[in-house]
C-alpha cells in the first residue's frame, strides 16, 4: 500500500468510528410540538404518524389526483397553495418528502414565509415570477432575488423567509417539493399580526417601532 492510500485509511476508519457519535440526536419533529404525557392513553401522537398495517396497504395509500386544476386566487394576496403532504397523501409518512401547487393571479404573490421543516425547490410551470429569500440574523439578512420563468427552478434553504410575486402579464404556475412529510408554514404577517389571541399591540409597536394605532390597523385585517 502507498502512503497516500494508506493515509486514506486511516481518514475513513477515523470516520467510521465518530460517526455514529455524530448522529446521535433528537429525531428532528414532524409538527409544529409533541408534548410529552407519561400514559399512552392520554397521547395521540407520536412523532409523526401511527403506521398503517402494512397488509391493509394498497396503491391508493399513495395517490392523490387533481393538481392539474388552477386554484381560485381571489383573495387577498391574490395565490392558493395546494400543498400535498401526509395529511392528504398518508402514503408520505416518514419519507420526509411532499409536494405544493402554487398558483398565481396577475399581480398576485405567495406573502414572506417560513418552511420550519424543510427546504424547497421551486420549478416554475407556466409565467415569470420575482423570487427570493432572506438570510438570518447572524448572516446579515442578506436578500437572494431571481426573476424566474417557465422552465426556471430556485431553492430556498430550510426554515428562511421567502416569497415568491408574479410579476408577469398573465395568471403564473409554480410546483415545489419540500424535504419534510409535514414542512409546516408560518405566513410572517399572519402570524405576528394574525395570531389568536392576538399580540399586545404595543410589543409589536416597540418591535417595529411603529405607532400601535397601526399595529391595531394591521391587526384588524385578519
Ligand atoms: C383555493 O382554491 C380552491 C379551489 O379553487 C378554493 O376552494 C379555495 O377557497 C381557494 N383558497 C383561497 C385561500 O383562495
Amino acid at each position: 500500500m502507498t502512503m497516500k492510500s494508506l493515509s486514506l485509511l486511516a481518514i475513513l476508519s477515523l470516520l467510521a468510528l465518530t460517526l455514529p457519535l455524530a448522529i446521535a440526536s433528537d429525531p428532528s419533529p414532524l409538527q409544529d410540538f409533541c408534548v410529552g404525557v407519561n400514559t399512552p392513553a392520554d397521547g395521540v401522537f407520536v412523532n409523526g404518524k401511527f403506521c398503517k398495517d402494512p397488509k391493509l396497504v394498497s396503491a391508493d395509500d399513495f395517490f392523490l389526483a387533481g393538481l392539474q386544476n388552477a386554484r381560485a386566487v381571489a383573495n387577498a394576496v391574490g395565490s392558493n397553495v395546494t400543498a400535498v403532504n401526509v395529511n392528504n397523501l398518508p402514503g408520505l409518512n416518514t419519507l420526509g418528502i411532499s409536494l405544493v401547487r402554487i398558483d398565481y393571479g396577475v399581480n398576485g404573490q405567495n406573502p414572506p414565509h417560513t418552511h420550519p421543516r424543510a427546504t424547497e425547490i421551486l420549478y416554475v410551470g407556466h409565467g415569470t415570477l420575482f423570487v427570493g429569500f432572506v438570510t438570518s440574523n447572524g448572516d446579515g439578512n442578506r436578500l437572494f432575488t431571481k426573476t424566474l420563468n417557465m422552465g426556471d427552478v430556485f431553492v430556498f434553504p430550510e426554515g428562511l423567509i421567502h416569497f415568491q410575486a408574479n410579476v408577469g402579464r398573465s395568471p403564473a404556475v409554480a410546483f415545489a417539493a419540500l424535504s419534510s412529510q409535514n414542512p409546516g408554514v408560518v405566513t410572517i404577517a399572519n402570524t405576528v399580526f394574525g395570531s389568536n389571541p392576538a399580540i399586545d399591540p404595543n410589543v409589536l409597536a416597540r418591535a417595529f417601532q411603529l405607532d400601535p394605532k397601526l399595529i391595531m390597523d394591521l391587526q384588524a385585517k385578519f
